[in-house]
């Protein structure tokens, strides 16, 4: 008998051809698959879980996965990978993407941290290596929205850029295909591009129809940096430090059900084909077979029309849900301090 790990890999019947998934070209030239499945379980899904989401994403067509260390669940997740390679999907075909966390930013830290990911997840290379946040701010899994890094640190562009340069080297060594960010605003960025030998490949942001941050993604995308999106539905089931009473819900948005009532899908469906349509990479998460499927044929179905592209710009709320409270570096700040709201570095 063989079992399901080791049976040869087929796309699963009422799956989606890996070859109709629009793809981004990268300023590399690289190809990353323009949607991806999201692997945070919100300090609530078991790896286990997840890993059998990679698995069945795979069968599926999912080509694409956003890993990081502090998920805690890479070791389960390279078990998925290495079952899905032992049945025939050949390592190139995916797009492999982890994350430095924040407490692994001193440069001595960094080469141990990759390579730690990169044993877990059982892979001889990554395809990207993002830098989780711009602060080398620690929390535990699971803290509450009070808790602060006793040692937290401001953004310090120097510390920053020797980071950088530790990642810089892991493409030299030829086990990271491209480098890149996440969680950074537009002047960070710039002294970023000025100062890096490899430029960034990626920036990794929160983006759904009510926090499309329009002027971060132009600027990305006009520097040739690739935006990939994260909590594209709107993170429903995000950690309860990440909720605030005036957060407001994407997918009960009227404009978002009206159009998910048109096409007879999931409002989080119109999520995700208003990410790929416009541009960026959406990495929607999902352990249910039946939404991450749904995902992926939003991403290759019926496009949306004009009016409903411009019917979504129109809800931005500028309404940001990952906020980073716990990532703030002295008493009394506000979230807002971490954003550089008016355009300069928020000063120590
Ligand atoms: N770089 C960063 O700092 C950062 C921050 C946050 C997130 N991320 C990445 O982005 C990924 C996605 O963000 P997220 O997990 O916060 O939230 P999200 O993808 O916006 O939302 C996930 C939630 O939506 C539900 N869902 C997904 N597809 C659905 C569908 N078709 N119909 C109905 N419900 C659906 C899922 O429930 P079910 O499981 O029940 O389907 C899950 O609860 C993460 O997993 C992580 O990889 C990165």
């Amino acid at each position: 008998m063989t079992d399901r790990a080791t049976a040869p890999f087929s796309i699963a019947t009422d799956g989606i051809d890996p070859a109709l998934v629009p793809q981004r070209v990268l300023a590399s030239g690289a190809r990353m698959p323009a949607i991806g499945l999201g692997t945070f379980g919100s300090d609530r899904v078991a790896p286990a879980d997840i890993a059998a989401a990679v698995r069945g994403a795979a069968e599926v067509g999912y080509r694409h996965f956003d890993c990081a260390a502090v998920y805690r669940n890479e070791a389960d997740i390279g078990q998925a990978l290495a079952d899905v390679m032992a049945r025939g999907i050949p390592r190139e075909a995916l797009w492999v993407t982890s994350k430095l966390w924040n407490d692994r930013h001193a440069p001595a830290d960094v080469a141990p941290a990759f390579e730690r990911s990169l044993r877990d997840l059982r892979l001889q290379y990554l395809d990207l290596y993002l830098v989780h946040w711009p602060f080398p701010n620690h929390h535990a899994a699971g803290v509450t929205v009070d808790s602060r890094d006793a040692h937290a640190k401001p953004y310090i562009h120097e510390s920053f850029m020797a980071t950088w340069a530790e990642l810089e080297k892991l493409v030299d060594r030829g086990l990271v295909r491209h480098v890149g960010t996440s969680n950074m605003t537009i002047p960070k960025l710039e002294l970023v591009l000025r100062d890096a030998r490899i430029r960034p490949a990626v920036n990794e942001m929160e983006l759904h129809p009510h926090f499309q941050q329009p002027e971060l993604f132009d600027f990305v995308r006009t520097n040739g940096i690739e935006p990939v999106g994260f909590s594209p539905i709107g993170s429903p089931a995000r950690p309860e430090r990440d909720r605030t009473p005036d957060d407001s819900v994407d997918v009960d948005d009227p404009v978002i059900v009206r159009i998910a009532q048109r096409l007879g899908v999931h409002p989080a469906v119109v999520c995700v084909k208003w990410a790929v349509q416009r541009g960026q990479t959406p990495i929607p998460f999902s352990t249910k077979r039946a939404n991450y499927l749904a995902n992926l044929r939003g991403a290759v179905g019926e496009p949306l029309t004009e009016a409903e592209m411009e019917a979504i710009a129109g809800i931005d709320r500028n309404c940001r849900l990952i906020k980073g409270q716990v990532f703030a570096w002295k008493a009394g700040q506000r979230w807002e301090d971490l954003w550089d709201l008016d355009g300069t570095i928020t000063p120590p």
